[in-house]
C-alpha cells in the first residue's frame, strides 16, 4: 500500500486536485485576465510576433501537445500543431524563425525530444519547455519554459503530469491570446475555468465506482475503438494509449468523423467503442456518429459532460462536469485515466510497471 492506494498510478490520479491547485497558484493574473508565466522569458511584443506554434513530444506528451495545439488555435487564433519528436528530429524539419516550438516532457530526459530541441536550436528556432522535472536536461536546454509542478510521478504510465501539461498549454494559450485578440472577458472566463479545475477534477474522481462499473464491460474485448473529433481526438488517442499500456488490450484511436470512411466496417458486437463527446459545437454530429455505431450492433461507452443529452440512444455514459469548452479535455482525460486503471486492475495487470516499457527512454 502506498499512502492508502494500491498502486502509484492510483495515487497519482487521485493527487490531481491538489497538485493542480499548486500548479495554478500564483500563475493566474486576474487583473489583466492572463497567466503569469515568467519562466517563458519572452516579452509581450515578441510573444505577439509568433506566427505559428508547434508542440513536440513523445508518446502521451505528444498527444497532450495535440490538445494544446487546439487550445492555442481556439484562444489565440495562431495556427498550431503537434508532432512526435521521434519523427520530427529525423525528417530534416523546416525550422521557421517566427514559430514558437514547445517541447513537452515529463522527465525532461527523453532522447528523441532532447535531440529535436537541439535540432531546432541549431537551425535558429526558439524552443520553450513544458517540463515536470526541474533542472532536467530538456528543461536546461530550452530557452525558457513552464514548469509543471506536478511532483514526482513514479508509475510508468503518465497520468497527473499529462493533466498538468494540458493545463500548462491552457495557460500558454491564454497568454498568447491576451497579447492578441482574446478579449478581457474571454480571458476572465478562462481564468475562472482554470480556477474551477481542481474541484471539477475531484468531481470526476468521485465517480470512480461508476467508472469501475463501466470498465467491467470492456474487460476482455479483443479490440476497442476510441473515437473523438477535433478537440476530442487527442483525448481519444491518449485514452487508447493508456489502455494499451497498462491493460495490453488492443485499442485504436480514430477520428469520429472518419469512421464512415472505412473503419465502420469493423463495428460489431465484439468491438466496443469508447467515444469522447465534448460539449462543444460538434456535439450533435458526434451523437449522429454514435447512432450509426449502435445501429450496427456496436456497444458504445460515451465519455461526456453532464449537459449533453443522449436520450433515446442505446449507449452507456460516464459524465464529467461541463466546464469551459477549451478546458473540457482536461476532465475527459482524467476520466479515461480511471477507465484504463480499472480495466487493468480487473485483469490483474502490473499497473505501475507494464511489460516492455520504461518511464523514460533516454537512449536512441
Ligand atoms: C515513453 C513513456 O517512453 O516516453 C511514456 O513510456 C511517455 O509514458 C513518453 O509519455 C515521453 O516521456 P517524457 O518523460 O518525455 O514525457
Amino acid at each position: 500500500e502506498i499512502g492508502g492506494h494500491d498502486t502509484y498510478l492510483h495515487k497519482e490520479i487521485f493527487e490531481q486536485p491538489e497538485s493542480l491547485a499548486r500548479m495554478l497558484s500564483g500563475r493566474l493574473d486576474e487583473r489583466f485576465a492572463t497567466a503569469r508565466l515568467d519562466g517563458l522569458g519572452i516579452d509581450p511584443r515578441e510573444l505577439r510576433g509568433f506566427k505559428r506554434v508547434k508542440a513536440i513530444g513523445c508518446g502521451s506528451a505528444y498527444y497532450v501537445g495535440q490538445m494544446g495545439a487546439s487550445m492555442i488555435e481556439d484562444l489565440a487564433r495562431i495556427p498550431a500543431d503537434a508532432e512526435a519528436a521521434s519523427e520530427f528530429r529525423y525528417r530534416n524539419p523546416i525550422i521557421e524563425p517566427d514559430t514558437l516550438y514547445v517541447a513537452v516532457s515529463q522527465s525532461g530526459e527523453t532522447a528523441d525530444t532532447l535531440f529535436a530541441v537541439r535540432e531546432i536550436q541549431r537551425k535558429g528556432g526558439r524552443v520553450v519547455g513544458l517540463v515536470n522535472v526541474v533542472g532536467s536536461t530538456i528543461a536546461r536546454q530550452c530557452d525558457g519554459g513552464i514548469y509543471l509542478h506536478a511532483g514526482p510521478e513514479i508509475s510508468v504510465a503518465s497520468t497527473k503530469v499529462l493533466t498538468h501539461m494540458a493545463v500548462g498549454f491552457a495557460m500558454l494559450a491564454l497568454t498568447l491570446g491576451r497579447v492578441r485578440d482574446l478579449s478581457y472577458a474571454d480571458g476572465a472566463r478562462i481564468i475562472a475555468g482554470l480556477k474551477s479545475l481542481p474541484e471539477q477534477v475531484q468531481q470526476v474522481l468521485d465517480t470512480d465506482d461508476e467508472i469501475a462499473g463501466a470498465a467491467a464491460s470492456l474487460v476482455g474485448a479483443e479490440s476497442l475503438f476510441f473515437v473523438g473529433r477535433v478537440r476530442g481526438y487527442p483525448v481519444a488517442r491518449e485514452g487508447a494509449q493508456k489502455l494499451k499500456e497498462i491493460t495490453y488490450q488492443h485499442a485504436e484511436a480514430y477520428q469520429t468523423s472518419e469512421l464512415k470512411h472505412g473503419p465502420l466496417a469493423l463495428i460489431s458486437t465484439s468491438m466496443p467503442t469508447v467515444a469522447v463527446v465534448p460539449n462543444d459545437e460538434l456535439v450533435d454530429r458526434n451523437i449522429g456518429a454514435l447512432q450509426e455505431i449502435s445501429a450496427r450492433g456496436g456497444r458504445v461507452l460515451a465519455l461526456t459532460h453532464e449537459g449533453v443529452n443522449l436520450d433515446g440512444l442505446d449507449v452507456q455514459r460516464i459524465n464529467v462536469p461541463d466546464g469551459e469548452v477549451e478546458l473540457q479535455v482536461v476532465l475527459l482525460t482524467v476520466a479515461l485515466q480511471l477507465l484504463a486503471y480499472h480495466v487493468a486492475t480487473q485483469l490483474g495487470r502490473d499497473i505501475d510497471r507494464p511489460r516492455n516499457l520504461a518511464k523514460s527512454v533516454t537512449v536512441e
